[in-house]
This record gives structure tokens, sequence and C-alpha cells, in this order.
């Protein structure tokens, strides 16, 4: 099943909670929360305090991408404030296999990124620790960039390692996706769809139903 993450990086943050409730009524399934720590990327977003105010707003999965150095020093507290799955970088933990055991052991969702220039078979070792696959079609820490056609082939390749191992693994792919190259990126073997700008630029809901439409037909 296709999923759509609207990735409120691209928020008015001004009206975050009113956005997130235009959100609530959408058919998107997860919210896509980008934490950044300005040492794995360059820049620095929100932390703590801005899931656990947005957390009673809405249902929907919180799904928490972090672009952070040793994630492993702050599961426990991903997890206090509601997050539904915590997404971390192959390139950013000291031991990839325990950051992400530990994750499920705190209840939650566990997924592993690489940025544009990692390969993709740096992550093969933790298809079997993973629920989700983050594929970055863009240089992690800005929203509003072109995707990058290079990293289409790695979507391709990892559904199907995915697939002849049997996982059940999402792919998500986060980074320039709009309503023009969504449907190629579910066809390259993705089924969440991250997507910051092409949400939040003009009228959400509107934004959320071309999404739909498209996920619904691929
Ligand atoms: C980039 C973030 C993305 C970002 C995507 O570092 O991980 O989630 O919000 O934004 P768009 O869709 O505008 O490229
Ligand atoms: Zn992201």
């Amino acid at each position: 099943m296709n999923i759509l993450s609207p990735s409120i990086l691209s928020a008015d943050f001004s009206k975050l909670g009113e956005q997130i409730r235009i959100l609530d009524q959408t058919g998107a399934e997860y919210i896509h929360i980008d934490v950044m720590d300005g040492l794995f990327v360059p820049s620095i977003s929100f932390g703590f305090p801005i899931i656990q105010s947005i957390r009673p707003i809405t249902d929907k999965f919180f799904d928490v991408h972090l672009m952070i150095k040793e994630p492993e020093r702050y599961i426990d507290r991903f997890a206090e404030v509601g997050s539904d799955s915590l997404t971390i970088h192959v390139e950013a933990c000291r031991s990839v296999k325990d950051t992400l055991l530990k994750i499920k052991e705190k209840g939650m969702k566990a997924g592993i990124s690489l940025c544009p220039q990692t390969a993709i078979e740096l992550i093969y070792p933790y298809l079997e620790y993973v629920d989700q696959v983050l594929v970055m079609t863009v240089n992690p820490g800005f929203g509003g960039q072109e995707y990058l056609d290079s990293c289409t082939q790695k979507i391709t390749e990892v559904r199907k390692e995915i697939n002849r191992r049997g996982l059940p693994v999402d792919v998500a792919v986060d980074g320039g996706v709009n309503l023009q190259n969504a449907e190629m990126i579910l066809k390259a073997g993705a089924n969440v769809i991250i997507s910051g700008s092409s949400v939040f630029k003009g009228d959400i809901k509107e934004n959320v139903a071309k999404f739909m439409d498209i996920l619904e037909m691929n």
C-alpha cells in the first residue's frame, strides 16, 4: 500500500498547529518530521518540544527522520514525546544495528536512511532490522531542492533486494518529490512518498488530494 508522508519542514511555523489540523483531515497517513542538529547536516530544524506540542493535535503516524549524529543518545526522549518511527542515517551511528534494535525495543518502528553519495549496498546488512528504508534524493539539510535523478537506481535496487529476501520493508523516498515525478518514483519501487514544499506550497488540502490520486493509481 502506498503512503504519503508530508514533511512539516516546509510548514509555516507561525501556524504549525493549524496546518497539522488540515493534514489530519486528509488521506496522508504519516507526518514526516525532520530533526537536524547542525552537525550531521549544516542546518538546525527543531526537536522534542515541537514534537511534543503537536502530538495531541493528531493521531497520524509520526515518521521522524533523524539527521543527527549519534542518534542513539536520544532514542528514549524521541519515544517519550510520541514518535511512532525513528529513521536514522547509516552514516551517523556508532553502531547501526544496536541503534535499530534499541528503537524497536522502545516500541517504535525503525528506519534506515542514506545520503545521495552513499552506496545502497551499505544498508543491506541492516534490512532485517528495519521497517523502512528511506532513500534520500537530495543532500539532506533543506527542503525545496531538486530531485537527483542519479538516485532513482537506488530505489529500484533496494526494492529488488527487499523482495528477494521476502522482507516486509517499506521504501520511502525523500527530497524533491513533486506531483510530476511521484509516479516515476513509485514505479521505481517506492511505496512511501515524502514531500515538503510540494505539499505546503499553495493549498495543502488540494496538494495532498492530488498526491493521493497518484498514490492510489499506482
Ligand atoms: C531534507 C528533508 C526532507 C525535506 C523534503 O533534508 O529530509 O524531508 O523536508 O523537502 P522537499 O520535499 O521540499 O524536497
Ligand atoms: Zn526527511
